[in-house]
């Protein structure tokens, strides 16, 4: 079996520190917030080339309160992309504003910034492209957008730890950058956790507030806010974790050379890199018009795959009040139909990547021998 994820593989290579900095928040007991979780802010915040970081209990919090900060409410309209997972837009959702979507880029899936102008009204507060997958958006030219239109840029790098666009970290690149530690992300917590990003200190200042009941100080609040809080083992785990990230970053990129360099001329289609950035691979995702059939014979040989994800966020039932249709974003349905992601996780190994490879292989030479040869 070749898993699609191995949290415990992971595990059991820093057992030792792991268990250690957990004991540590359990002989302190500061088991919210906390020096842990203080301390993790800053190295984190430092790893994205971001001034400030500031530790909340998911990445939707960390969106959620990002617009806040940016006095997004309700009449407002944030433009994002469809093709992503739906947290992106329920953040939106929960300031009471609307989300205005853009069509992605049908090689990197990531916004078409050529889409922009034309999206943006005079209710226009904020934009959020989508590092999708472990790269980032192209964002000089959505940057150079916002600064025209007085936008806010808010990064959601929920899956790009780490990546970087022209020397630049995600989450260092916008106004401020959020990033979820879900336990699969690539610096994951074991639990929930998530940050924003943001070298604006204004914007730092009204976040740390909203996460902790809008309080200036312990009962003084300013500001009506959320229980958002990141947890001190979370903190005290993920700072054990940053240590190792730049390592599991660099295997995750070793792994999709593998893939890349055994997949060519096979005719699978597999994931565009941008010349001047890094890709971190969160997902490894390849395409297919036979998904469900490749999917499954996969399956049968002992390889799990996922799908990030099966259906736009503008056709999910959830989001039908926002009155989109299917055409819409003809690039983003394109996508949700045919993407595949292969197993991806620092501790694959080059002869696991071989086998995945020689079965996707197998899967597309079959169906090359399929298609009727015509005079
Ligand atoms: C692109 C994207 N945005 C937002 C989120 C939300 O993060 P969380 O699950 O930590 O709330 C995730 C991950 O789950 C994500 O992948």
């Amino acid at each position: 079996m070749i898993p699609f994820v191995d949290l415990k593989a992971q595990y059991a290579s820093i057992k030792t520190e792991v268990n250690a900095a957990i004991q540590g928040v359990l002989d302190s007991c500061q088991f919210t917030l906390g020096s842990e979780v203080a301390a993790f802010e800053q190295e984190f915040a430092t790893y994205c080339q971001a001034q400030q970081g500031i530790g909340v209990n998911t990445g939707t919090s960390a969106l959620h309160l990002s617009l806040l900060a940016a006095q997004v409410g309700p009449g407002d309209e944030v433009i994002t992309v469809p093709f992503t997972f739906v947290a992106t837009v329920s953040a939106i959702h929960y300031t009471g504003a609307k989300a205005v979507f853009v069509d992605v880029d049908p090689t990197t899936f990531t916004m078409d910034a050529t889409q922009l102008e034309a999206a943006i009204t005079p209710r226009t507060k904020a934009i959020i492209p989508v590092h999708l997958y472990g790269q980032t958006a192209d964002m000089d030219p959505i940057v150079a957008i916002a600064k025209r239109h007085d936008l806010v840029v808010i990064e959601d790098a929920c899956q790009a730890h780490g990546a970087e666009y022209k020397g630049r970290r995600a989450g260092s690149i916008g106004d401020m950058g959020c990033f979820s530690f879900y336990p699969g992300k690539n610096l994951g917590a074991y639990g929930e956790g998530g940050m924003v990003t943001t070298s604006n200190a204004d914007y730092a200042r009204t976040i740390r507030m909203l996460r902790d009941w809008g309080a200036e100080e312990k009962y003084h609040h300013v500001l009506k806010g959320y229980n958002y809080r990141l947890e001190g083992i979370q903190g005290a785990v993920l700072r054990v974790k940053l240590r190792y990230l730049e390592g599991w970053t660099e295997a995750r990129r070793t792994a999709a050379g593998h893939y890349n360099r055994l997949l060519a001329d096979s005719g699978v289609s597999t994931p565009a890199e941008l010349p001047n950035a890094r890709h971190v691979y969160h997902v490894y995702a390849i395409r297919t018009d036979e998904r469900q059939r490749w999917q499954q014979a996969l399956l049968d040989r002992g390889i799990q795959t996922g799908i990030h994800y099966p259906i736009p966020v503008h056709l999910l039932p959830a989001f039908s009040d926002l009155d989109y249709h299917a055409g819409d974003f003809p690039h983003a349905e394109q996508a949700a139909n045919e993407v595949l992601s292969l197993p991806m996780f620092p501790e694959l190994t080059q002869t696991q990547c071989e086998d995945v490879a020689a079965a996707v292989r197998a899967l597309a030479a079959g169906r090359t021998a399929r298609i009727p040869v015509t005079a």
